[in-house]
């Protein structure tokens, strides 16, 4: 971190799960405590807590945290912990990372129960588990900066959109962990934040973290995009990314592909930033990938204010998929992967 300071996006306490909550950001700096998965569900249902790593860390602590709420209970352990999983898939369904996570934990609870452990050993076992997930996200992030710096070359202007910083991860960041990586190599670099609308992560988010770690951000509209590529004002895009198939097709927030087409038409690099439990190797390509639609109302009101007319219809995909021949490269904790990307991806999901 440019700033010394470490995001704590989300963290375990003994008191439960601690998470700053970022629909209230950037006009106020609240951090909620979840003192049951429930809540944890909620908060990631509502994107109190957002960002496809973040996500996953969360759930894992959701499910640590119902799981020793139902050891003291002394409730059926297997069928509390069936129940709790079900509880976080059930929240949102594009991000990969969240089910990663869930699986993780699943195998976690199967192989210490088939060892015998049972009660509070095994609630700290799972506690254990995710607080490991949660190390190696912050882990995973400074890798895929390391390697993404690289690319990044001194006295660049990087167009970034939605967030895929501090905030989405469990504090460094993937495309801003690379902004981040190439600051602290000394290099100059400066970042173009599309605003992402509706949810508004790039005005609200990635430019309140990039402020606090003094990167230099410009703010603009999500059409502008086009308009300062054309100008020769943008080195290269790095985003990050919810769900990436086989082929290389990548999921990220709706707006990427736009972004990507326009990189495209212009010839400007266009990377993506994840970790591999991004991958789903499991989908050939992009059509696979199931698109969350979100609430009409996050389309027609800014805020508090209604922006249309309430009986207008709306359309409100979370994600779109930009296909693989618009991605450079994608930039991963074990290495980076170019075209083609059916071959470079498996071989990196190999290498664990
Ligand atoms: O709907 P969100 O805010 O959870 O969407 C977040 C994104 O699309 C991010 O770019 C992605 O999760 C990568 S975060 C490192």
């Amino acid at each position: 971190m440019v700033s010394g300071r470490l995001m704590n996006t989300v963290e375990w306490t003994s008191a439960g799960v601690r998470l700053i909550d970022q629909r209230v950001l950037p006009t106020e700096e609240v951090y909620r405590m979840c003192t049951t998965y429930e809540e944890v569900a909620e908060a990631i249902r509502t994107m109190a807590v957002r960002g496809a790593p973040a996500i996953g860390v969360a759930a894992a602590f959701g499910i640590a945290l119902g799981l020793r709420a139902s050891v003291a209970a002394g409730e059926d352990l297997a069928t509390a912990f069936e129940h709790i999983c079900q509880t976080m898939a059930a929240t949102r369904p594009t991000a990969v990372n969240l089910f990663w996570a869930i699986d993780r934990m699943r195998r976690r609870f199967e192989q210490v129960r088939a060892a015998g452990v049972a009660g509070n050993e095994l609630a700290q076992a799972l506690i254990d588990e995710a607080q490991a997930i949660h190390a190696e996200d912050i882990a995973t992030c400074r890798q895929i900066g390391r390697y993404g710096a690289e690319l990044v070359p001194d006295g660049a202007t990087v167009l970034t959109h939605c967030n895929a910083g501090a905030l989405a991860t469990a504090g460094y960041g993937t495309a801003l962990g690379i902004i981040r990586a190439a600051v602290e190599q000394g290099k100059r670099i400066t970042v173009y934040a599309d605003e992402t609308r509706p949810f508004l992560q790039g005005a609200r988010l990635t430019a309140w973290e990039l402020l606090r770690d003094r990167i230099p951000v410009t703010l603009i509209c999500d059409s502008m995009a086009g308009h300062f590529m054309k100008l020769g004002r943008i080195t290269c895009v790095v985003v990050g990314a919810d769900r990436i198939a086989a082929n290389g097709d990548t999921a990220n927030k709706i707006g990427t592909y736009m972004v990507a087409a326009l990189a495209h038409r212009h010839r400007i690099p266009f990377y993506v930033a994840a970790p591999t439990s991004t991958l789903d190797l499991t989908l050939e390509t992009g059509d696979g990938i199931p698109i969350e639609d979100r609430a009409p109302q996050e389309v027609t009101y800014i805020g508090p204010r209604r922006i249309a007319p309430p009986e207008v219809s709306v359309a409100n995909p979370a994600f779109d998929v930009t296909p693989h021949e618009l991605i450079t490269a994608i930039i991963t904790e074990r290495g980076i992967a170019y075209p083609p990307f059916t071959a470079t991806l498996r071989r990196l999901a190999a290498d664990a």
